[in-house]
């Protein structure tokens, strides 16, 4: 593919402004945000659960009327999500309905790299793929999408997204939220360009550095709103963008409490005005929705543009309070660790990391099993004009030791899958891979992916 910066590149420049241009589909009208379906199960037993993951065509109105193309899960846009205990074994029985090859990728579990759904584990059109691993990391809000090279940017563009839910006992007597579509919310977090005809063109859309686009939709809704009833809400933030970096806040400038990032509970709640999420991020949080004045109208924002607005009922129900212990997260291990060092450079269609571009055949690191590793991950963009990478490793939850030689922010200090790459930056992350196989490392903005900004590790 070519680079289309000169049809719709300006339209990413734009974003945070509300633009009406011939091009693009507008609405004012707010809509209520939709909640995933929780799947159910094909079989379910103490020790197992089985579902059925189908991608497939649909259509689906994200404006009045209009019927746009789009690929989902078991639906016709993003998902269901899929809840799993940890301890038990997790099947999935995957079908490809489409008409285009695609894969399954779990974007945050722990498992063997043969399970992983990487881009060497496609899934061609018409076949069916059946995977199963055990559940062994704590609870936490986890993704999946596809991954096959060359369609994997366009696929999720179009739909293709979904949610897994690690649920543990402990995390469960915590008392926190967890009343799904009641005081519990996945925030699926995404900007798409639709065109005059409401259509998602990915090609139209394309941009060498990610694809972005002026319209903000949550769980598929465009312009939307959810009915809080009660006190404590815990929104479940996703960004399952292409490649925008979201900064939200509380239009009222309220903190919210962080109480998890990518891979599970932080140790305590952490108050932030600000939640930065890159591409492939998560983070959940509890906002105390009982401080907000009567009448008050709040929204999640991102810069000046709506994410989501929260309208409280009059009378909120009270469920507690937040615990002010969540979890203990083990001391990181770096003893005896092997270290690596990684070098995200480029832009547009000429990114690389370590120098090389992601070559199906090429091993590019190698590492041992149950060893701790420690790496060093460079951004060298800046020289260019700078952009953040959100790097992301399959297989394994990690722990940032630094950030351009800084210890993370308290809200940065659990498991991680994805980390933003400060332009001109370097983070230390330290991990252990529990399995073998080979597994992706890689940028998580998708063009940039699908550009090559990917590797290969080989845990031996
Ligand atoms: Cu969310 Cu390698 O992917
Ligand atoms: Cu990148």
């Amino acid at each position: 593919p070519t680079t289309m910066m000169g049809t719709n590149g300006a339209h990413g420049m734009m974003m945070g402004r509300t633009t009406s241009t011939k091009s693009t589909a507008t609405s004012t009208t707010a809509h209520q945000m939709a909640l995933p379906p929780l799947l159910k199960p094909t079989r379910q037993t103490t020790q197992q659960v089985a579902y059925t993951v189908t991608a497939q065509r649909g259509k689906m109105a994200f404006y009045q009327g209009q019927k746009t193309n789009t690929l989902g899960y078991n639906g016709n846009y993003l998902g269901p999500v899929l809840q799993v205990n940890r301890g038990q074994t997790l099947k999935i029985k995957t079908q490809n309905h489409l008409t285009t090859t695609t894969s399954f990728h779990w974007h945050g579990l722990v498992l063997p790299g043969v399970d992983d759904g990487g881009p060497n584990q496609t899934v061609a059109a018409g076949q069916t793929k059946t995977v199963q691993f055990k559940i062994k990391q704590p609870a936490a809000t986890l993704w999946f999408h596809p991954h096959a090279m060359g369609s994997t940017a366009k696929q999720v563009y179009q739909g293709l997204a979904g949610l897994i839910y690690v649920r543990d006992a402990a995390s469960q007597k915590r008392h926190l939220p967890q009343t799904y579509g009641v005081n519990d919310f996945p925030v699926i977090i995404q900007d798409r360009q639709f065109t005059a005809d409401h259509q998602l063109d990915y090609e139209q859309a394309y941009q060498a550095d990610g694809t972005t686009g002026s319209t903000l939709l949550v769980n598929g809704t465009v312009n939307p709103y959810l009915n809080v009833t009660t006190k404590l809400v815990r929104l479940r933030l996703v960004n399952g963008s292409n490649a925008r970096n979201y900064r939200l806040t509380l239009s009222n400038g309220q903190a919210m409490q962080q109480i998890a990032t990518d891979g599970g509970l932080l140790p305590h709640p952490v108050a932030v005005k600000t939640v930065r999420l890159s591409p492939g991020e998560r983070a959940e949080v509890v906002i105390d929705t009982a401080r907000f004045k009567t009448g008050q109208s709040v929204t999640l924002q991102n810069g000046h543009q709506q994410v989501l607005a929260l309208r409280t009922a009059k009378h909120l129900k009270t469920d507690g309070r937040l615990p002010a212990t969540l979890t203990t997260l083990p001391k990181v291990s770096t003893a005896n660790a092997q270290h690596q060092s990684l070098t995200f450079s480029g832009m547009g269609h000429m990114v690389a990391i370590n120098h090389q571009t992601y070559q199906r055949n090429r091993i590019n690191l190698t590492a041992q099993v149950k060893r701790p590793q420690v790496w060093t991950i460079r951004n060298t963009s800046g020289m260019m004009g700078g952009m953040i990478h959100p790097f992301h490793l399959h297989g394994v939850q990690f722990r940032i030791l630094s950030i351009n030689g800084a210890t993370p922010p308290a809200n940065q200090r659990g498991w991680k899958d994805t980390v933003a790459l400060p332009p001109d930056g370097e983070v230390k992350i330290a991990f252990t891979f529990k399995d073998k196989g080979i597994y992706m490392y890689h940028c998580h903005n998708l063009e940039h992916e699908e550009n090559g900004m990917m590797g290969q590790i080989k845990v031996s």
